[in-house]
């Protein structure tokens, strides 16, 4: 059935969670700034696991995130330009151009459980629409060197990483000089650690199933690779490598058949990020990680990760100005080929982002 558009209507994709087959086109009402907002016209979605897992209903590991929604706008990642100021706004004008954040309420400091209420794209509306109305602390300033499509990646994937390997430092003092900084996989997150790690001074180690992937990671940088599929021991060529020292800091992407390796490959007080589960949640009970004696073993530090605050956010992309670090856009789909961009991300094909092209 032909869709018909009215001046104050507005296209977005809705999912009912029910998988990628319930992306559906609709029409909503433009919205208006509230007092304190501003409207926003979204050009530039990138898209993140996390968006895969909240259109097929598996995004259940945080208690207080609602599922209960019959229908939601997926996505949290946008550049776009405002185009109204609503009321009492201080601190943007008509123009700007500008950045979502993943959890508006993440100002400072540590992520506490009444913030997660306030995540892009479940339990909040997303972005994955022509326009989107935004309280005015939920956004960032947008750096002018990037394209709408390579500034849209920022908010998910590169502050992870960058909280991951800054995070337990003072803001103001990143560091990353001579550490050794391991990878895992080369999806958004893996590969906007590349991009820092490398910025920063560090030797960077990247594992992928695929050869012609760290071949491309080799071309942004990095230091050792390893192919995780033919040499399935790769924490042991991580040890050999940095001479017995071990990796200083390891973005845990993988998750339940990487944790125990990661323990064994970690250098004496060095850093584990849990901040996904690419290779599953949950340990086979014959593989149980004793998470204990592991952490000790080493004097390691365990942090989970969720994303970063606000003032982190604006402290990357000051890092990411100085040094012009482009972001790795992999491929841009259209607005209408939505639900291929979804599917092309869950195939894990990619390296680095994917993205869709709204306006
Ligand atoms: N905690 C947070 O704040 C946070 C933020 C962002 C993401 N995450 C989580 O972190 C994970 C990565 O996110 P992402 O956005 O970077 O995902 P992504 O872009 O979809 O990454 C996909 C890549 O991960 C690699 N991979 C798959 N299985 C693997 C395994 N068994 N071991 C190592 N690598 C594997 C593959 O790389 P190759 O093809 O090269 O093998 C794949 O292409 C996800 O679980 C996501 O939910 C968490």
């Amino acid at each position: 059935m032909p869709i018909y558009r009215t001046m104050s209507s507005i296209q977005q994709w809705t999912t009912s969670l029910q998988g990628l087959d319930s992306l559906e086109l609709s029409e909503a009402t433009k919205p208006t700034p509230s007092t304190g907002e501003v409207l926003v016209e979204i050009h530039a979605v990138s898209l993140n696991y996390r968006d895969f897992e909240v259109c097929s209903g598996e995004y259940t590991h945080h208690r207080s995130v609602s599922q209960d929604k019959p229908s939601l706008v997926p996505c949290s990642d946008m550049c776009g330009v405002i185009t109204e100021v609503g009321d009492g706004v201080k601190h943007w004008m008509v123009g700007d151009r500008v950045l979502s954040t993943f959890l508006p309420g993440h100002q400072t400091g540590q992520v506490t459980e009444e913030m997660m209420a306030s995540g892009i794209g479940l339990p909040q509306p997303g972005v994955l629409a022509k326009y989107r109305a935004f309280p005015e602390h939920a956004l960032v300033r947008a750096p002018s060197y990037l394209t709408d499509e390579e500034a849209s990646t920022l908010p998910i994937a590169s502050v992870t990483a960058w909280m991951s390997i800054n995070g337990m430092r003072p803001m103001g003092q990143n560091g990353g000089a001579g550490e050794y900084v391991l990878l895992q996989g080369t999806g958004g997150v893996a590969i906007a650690g590349l991009q820092i790690g490398k910025a920063s001074g560090a030797k960077v180690i990247i594992t992928s199933s695929s050869d012609e992937k760290l071949e491309q990671a080799m071309q942004l940088g990095a230091d050792h690779t390893i192919n995780y599929r033919t040499n399935p021991n790769w924490e042991e060529e991580v040890t050999r490598w940095t001479g017995g020292h071990g990796a200083d800091i390891i973005l845990e992407t993988g998750g339940a058949q990487t944790l125990r390796k990661s323990f064994d490959c970690i250098a004496w007080g060095g850093l584990i990020d849990c901040i996904g589960y690419l290779s599953g949640k949950v340990d086979a009970p014959e593989d149980r990680t004793n998470v204990n004696l592991l952490a000790l073993r080493r004097n390691v530090t365990l942090k989970g990760i969720i994303n970063g605050p606000k003032d982190r956010f604006e402290e990357m992309i000051a890092f990411y100005e100085k040094h012009r670090i482009k972001p790795v856009v992999n491929r841009v789909f259209s607005f209408n080929e939505a639900p291929d961009a979804f599917k092309f991300l869950a195939n894990g094909s990619h390296f680095g982002k994917v993205v869709v092209k709204v306006a």
